[in-house]
């Protein structure tokens, strides 16, 4: 019996498939259920004292359920014997990584904890929000980077002429200037501000040097596309070519995609930590690297 194994969780089959695959393990014999009442269940079909369990589950919509079944899934294997590593490739609650507003709960914090009592050993996931995030563990935690794979990506398929690659915010300045590093182009960043109680984002106007040229956004999560739609108006504004746009975590909810069509970006794509149509980058060999670095 392999001492590792891959346990796939309804949320990242895809991913966790391809993880498999390129780690040659097997995956673990094992049920996931909801109920028409929404309740989850949790059934393991294989012996895991021992072993050591990566379990694929990305928290992306429904969020609490999938964290839910991330962490009674856990809890069982843990409790059966097994260390259980867990992959969450996208990490809901990320961005509620301190009190923002008096009163308000840190959710990661809570999060970070009910992993621990859980009994997950260690956690792995991509392009985490903030590194005050990391430090709301009291357990391991590792933030692969999926800059390379964007790179990648960007340079097969998108065709820049004289590219700006642009941070959209303070926060995602240094994975954008990386990524201008990596591609061998001029690296801005824009200023952002967002209304904590309306959610509204407004960008400092100010002069930018994007007149003709192509204009590349990275950003770690599109939500409602109020960010990138705020960034690409601005530089439309001011003469951008064309406009595109990637990140590592594609949620996009309701009209958040028409939304960015309608201020111009041309192009939108995100990698696989969520499926989806525009899930195009794949991650899978940047998670994997790191989980062949994790010792015994
Ligand atoms: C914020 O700091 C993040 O990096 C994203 O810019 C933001 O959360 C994206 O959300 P939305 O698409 O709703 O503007």
């Amino acid at each position: 019996m392999p001492e590792k194994v891959i346990l796939a969780g309804p949320a990242s089959e895809a991913l966790a498939k391809s993880i498999a695959e390129k780690l040659g393990l097997p995956l673990l014999g094992a049920e996931f259920r909801v109920f028409s009442d929404g309740e989850s269940k949790f059934t393991v079909l294989d012996k895991v004292e021992g072993r050591t369990i990566f379990f694929i589950q990305s928290v992306y919509q429904p969020v609490d359920q999938h964290l839910f079944q991330l962490l009674l899934a856990a809890h069982k294997l843990s409790q059966d014997g097994a260390r259980v590593i867990a992959v969450t490739p996208y990490l809901s609650y990320a961005r509620q990584d301190k009190e923002f507003l008096p009163g308000e709960a840190v959710t990661l914090g809570f999060v970070a904890h009910m992993m621990r009592s859980a009994g997950v050993a260690r956690l792995v996931t991509v392009d985490i929000h903030s590194a005050e995030g990391l430090s709301l563990f009291s357990f391991p935690i590792y933030s692969v980077s999926a800059v390379p794979a964007m790179v990648e990506y960007a340079k097969k398929n998108l065709d820049l002429k004289d590219p700006v690659i642009i941070s959209p915010d303070f926060g995602a300045s240094k994975r954008t200037e990386a990524f201008a590093q990596l591609y061998g182009a001029q690296f801005l960043r824009l200023s952002k501000s967002r209304d904590r109680t309306t959610g509204e984002v407004v960008i400092k106007q100010e002069e930018l040097q994007v007149k003709g040229k192509d204009v590349l956004f990275l950003d770690e999560v599109i939500t409602t596309g109020g960010t990138i739609r705020a960034a690409a108006e601005t530089v439309r504004k001011q003469g951008a070519r064309n406009v595109h746009a990637i990140c590592t975590h594609g949620v996009f909810v309701g009209d958040a995609l028409q939304k960015l069509e309608k201020a111009g970006v041309k192009t939108v794509v995100c990698t696989n930590t969520i499926p989806g149509p525009l899930s195009k980058i794949d991650v899978s060999g940047a998670l994997t690297s790191h989980l062949r670095t994790l010792e015994e």
